[in-house]
């Protein structure tokens, strides 16, 4: 990213949310802070949202990507672009948010997490190697691993989502996939090795001309 940022100042940077990016974050906001990149002309575009949490829940990804994104980065709200998951025509905010990425240029580096079920954003496994952002029903797997998000009651994890598609993920410049610890073993493995196919969404990933897949021994630990 701050290579990017120092060659592209006003590039744009496609974030996740979940656990595994934040030390990507935190090492990048150190970098700002110290003047070694500066982010100031960047723009911070959002992968998925729940749908259904009111403006302002903590755990929206808007919220969420505010607090880890963001404002350690020094940048406002008008830095950022992403989906608002309380709209009431869900699947027409998804379309706009499509709309929004392409004026802004499209997504110049878009960094990911992979779920337990091989999903990348909020795709599913079944998900169509060639989807755009679009609602989605995240299944039981992802939201029980989210719950502890929210106090570790299933309950309360939102079961729709707005993500962008694969098809939209894999146009973005450069894909960059991170992944720590041996709960991701198994899908880094199928996503990396496998065959290309729907049941493991991150397996789309072999088709970019620009993908690198960054993983710990833990999460390595199933390759051939
Ligand atoms: C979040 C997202 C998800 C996560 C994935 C891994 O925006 O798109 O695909 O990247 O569920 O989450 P962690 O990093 O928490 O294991």
């Amino acid at each position: 990213m701050a290579q990017l940022l120092r060659r592209k100042p006003q590039a744009v940077l496609g974030v996740a949310t979940g656990s595994t990016p934040l030390p990507v974050y935190e090492a990048l906001a150190a970098k700002v802070r110290s003047g070694a990149v500066d982010v100031s002309r960047a723009r911070i575009a959002q992968l998925d949202e729940y749908v259904g949490l009111p403006a302002g829940h903590p755990e929206s990804y808007r919220e969420v990507l505010r607090r880890q994104v963001l404002e350690p980065l020094g940048l406002g709200t008008d830095s950022f672009l992403g989906p608002d998951g309380a709209a009431e025509d869900v699947q027409a905010e998804a379309e706009a948010y499509e709309r929004t990425l392409a004026e802004a240029g499209g997504v110049d580096l878009q960094l990911l997490g992979i779920g337990t079920d091989g999903h990348i954003a909020f795709n599913e496994p079944c998900s169509s190697l060639s989807s755009r952002t679009r609602i989605k029903t995240l299944t039981e797997q992802t939201r029980k691993d989210n719950a502890r998000f929210f106090g570790g009651d299933i309950a309360q994890v939102p079961t729709h989502v707005i993500t962008q598609g694969i098809g939209t993920i894999l146009d973005a410049r450069h894909v960059v996939l991170m992944a720590t610890g041996e709960s991701k073993a198994e899908a880094v493995a199928a996503a990396v090795e496998g065959p290309v196919a729907a049941v493991c969404p991150a397996s789309a990933l072999q088709l970019h001309r620009h993908a690198t897949v960054v993983v710990d021994e833990a999460a390595a630990s199933k390759l051939k």
